[in-house]
């Protein structure tokens, strides 16, 4: 059995829970006894991280093209697999990652409009193979994550990113990308229903953690 660690990533739209669960996901893998790392993208280390803010910056009167967004996407997640991802993996390590590459076809592929097959071009030269061992796809109606959105927005300040300003429609093709690539890869990509109280979609992301957890020994 290979001491590799697993990777597992937490993918949906906006205000669906990612963030919510992924710190739930991570303290029940170290309850198990695992050692992990928490981390998102885009972003993740701080020069990826300086790549998230040009991304999500709403200000400016130069609008951002589709494609130099799509490579900046992948530029900060290069800068991420080398410098966080694979060395964890590497000594063992668990890592939780809120966004990954499905969120690329999602929003660069079903928001804007790029062929998928660009993207897989760019997620071959720069994963080199590496895939999540699991995503769990937090999936709801796009009025009601808005609706959640904006009772955060409420309650803790903030503004709207540039992706979050974006109209209904490019949330529905989000959405729709990302069920499109769950049913290409449905032994990776959990579809989990967020759109219930979070202790019933942490009762099943519990269940189908610790089936992996079994599975993978
Ligand atoms: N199952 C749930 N039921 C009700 N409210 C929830 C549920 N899950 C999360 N929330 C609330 O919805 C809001 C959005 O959740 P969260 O920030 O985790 O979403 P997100 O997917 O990370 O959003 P973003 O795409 O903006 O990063 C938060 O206020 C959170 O407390
Ligand atoms: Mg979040």
């Amino acid at each position: 059995m290979s001491s590799r660690g697993r990777f597992i990533t937490l993918e949906g739209g906006e205000g669906v829970g990612k963030s919510t669960n992924l710190a739930w996901v991570a303290d029940h893998l170290m309850h198990r006894g695992l050692e992990v790392v928490r981390t998102r993208e885009p972003g993740g280390t701080p020069r990826a991280e300086a790549i998230r803010g040009l991304l999500l910056d709403p200000t400016g009167e130069e609008p951002l093209d589709a494609d130099a967004e799509l490579l900046l996407v992948f530029a900060a997640r290069a800068q991420h697999l080398a410098r966080v991802v694979r060395p964890a993996l590497e000594r063992g390590a668990w890592v939780v990652c809120d966004r990954f590459t499905d969120a690329t076809f999602a929003y660069q592929g079903g928001g804007r409009g790029i062929p998928p097959g660009r993207i897989a071009e760019l997620e071959a030269f720069v994963q080199r193979g590496l895939q999540p061992d699991l995503t769990l796809l937090l999936d709801m109606p796009m009025e009601a994550a808005q609706h959640r959105l904006e009772g955060r927005l409420d309650r803790d300040g903030g503004t709207r990113d540039r992706f979050e300003r974006e109209r209904s429609d490019f949330f529905e093709a989000v959405r729709g990308a990302y069920l499109a690539r769950a049913a290409e890869a449905p032994q990776r990509i959990a579809v989990v229903d967020a759109d219930r109280p979070l202790a019933a979609v942490q009762a099943e992301l519990a269940s189908l953690l610790d089936d992996c957890l079994e599975s993978w020994g």
